[in-house]
């Protein structure tokens, strides 16, 4: 079959990581004997500099009439002084709104050969971890109503709106409900229902859901207590349903635990048949970029969700979930996942760089 991706490499190490993936994203079409036809589109601060907007008309509809998009990351300090709407982030909130990809699915586990890099204590993990982060991704604090205004009382201010509707919470917690009645049975609603009366939508909604998925466990949980219990024994989660903002920040503190930010890649899913954009969590980089040091697995194991969720294509996507693992079984490690051991690493020659990962994960590409 022949598929066509849209692939946005963006800026920062956006474009370094999304080549490999699309690297590995062809071969893995050879082996099993897909086409994938990759178009490039400018997005964020890439096609600001050469458009003055961040998402180009062009790039959206390319990513519409796509069968699924590969994403790579934007921004970086040259746009921050930018106003809001002209910001390169507006590149990937316009595709997720336009393409109404709701549900972002993030999953965080720690891969036993990186369990070193984990910076918990070892009997705080002991159960492993193995969280899947259902964000809410086209509603909420982020979309509502915004604005600045001054006045002789206050001066300057200015405000963003968290609102959701029952129909966007209940579409999101379904997806929960499913997730977990796929995985462990365990979903943890996580809100601020003690003082935000959106949450307490939230609670409702899940309520009244609650009684069609009777093999899964639902248990509703604090913002803030689900940030401390995250380090404090993260076995306990299976899979965690919540809103837009608070799934960004938990899903960038679960990362953190799995060892790194550079392994962690997501979904974003709308409509069934609707294509799907899939991206790595990590941001930019504007440190790193162009230095060929980025960790590529992150955006790899999204090509990965991409082949599973939009395409079908289950073999592909175990293919390259086993390359990935084989990769770091033969000791392979980016600097973000050398942990302690960078001298040794490095002494041994398995310190390397984006290019040299997506190398050997190439290699160890296989029909299983
Ligand atoms: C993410 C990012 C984005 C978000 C930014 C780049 C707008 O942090 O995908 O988690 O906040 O959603
Ligand atoms: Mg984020």
């Amino acid at each position: 079959m022949k598929y066509h991706i849209a692939v946005v490499p963006g800026d920062g190490i956006g474009p370094e990581v999304a080549a490999q993936a699309q690297r590995v994203l062809c071969a893995v079409g050879d082996i099993f004997g897909h086409e994938f036809m990759c178009v490039p589109c400018p997005a964020g601060g890439a096609a600001i500099d050469k458009t003055g907007v961040p998402l180009p008309d062009e790039t959206l509809q390319t990513c519409m009439k796509s069968d699924a998009v590969l994403f790579g990351a934007i921004g970086g300090p040259k746009w921050d002084a930018l106003p809001g709407r002209l910001r390169p982030e507006q590149a990937i909130l316009g595709l997720r709104s336009a393409m109404a990809l709701f549900a972002n699915l993030r999953p965080a586990r720690i891969f036993p050969q990186l369990s070193a890099a984990c910076p918990l204590k070892d009997s705080i993990i002991q159960g492993g971890l193995d969280i899947l982060i259902v964000r809410e991704l086209t509603g909420g604090i982020y979309f509502g109503d915004r604005g600045r205004s001054e006045d002789t009382a206050n001066g300057k201010f200015a405000w963003d709106t968290e609102k959701y509707s029952w129909a966007e919470i209940e579409r999101i917690l379904k997806i929960g409900f499913q997730s977990a009645q796929k995985r462990r049975g365990r979903l943890c609603l996580v809100d601020k229902a003690n003082v935000l009366e959106s949450s307490r939508l939230w609670r409702e909604v899940a309520e009244s859901l609650r009684g069609c998925y009777p093999g899964v466990e639902l248990s509703p949980m604090y913002v803030d207590n689900a940030a401390m219990q995250l380090v404090r024994n993260p076995g306990q989660f299976d899979v965690i349903v919540t809103s837009n903002l608070f799934g960004d920040i938990l899903s960038d503190e679960a990362s953190q635990i799995t060892g790194s930010i550079g392994m962690l890649a997501s979904a974003s899913l709308g409509e069934s048949g609707k294509p799907g954009l899939y991206e790595p969590i990590h941001g930019s980089a504007p440190d790193i970029a162009g230095t060929g040091k980025a960790n590529p697995l992150a955006a790899i194991l999204s090509s990965a969700m991409l082949l599973r969720y939009s395409l079908n294509l289950i073999g592909p996507a175990d293919a390259v979930e086993c390359a990935v693992e084989a990769a770091l079984d033969a000791g392979w490690r980016t600097a973000d996942i050398a942990g302690m051991d960078s001298t040794a690493l490095k002494a041994a020659g398995k310190l390397i760089g984006t290019k040299k990962m997506g190398d050997e994960v190439l290699r160890h590409l296989k029909k299983n």
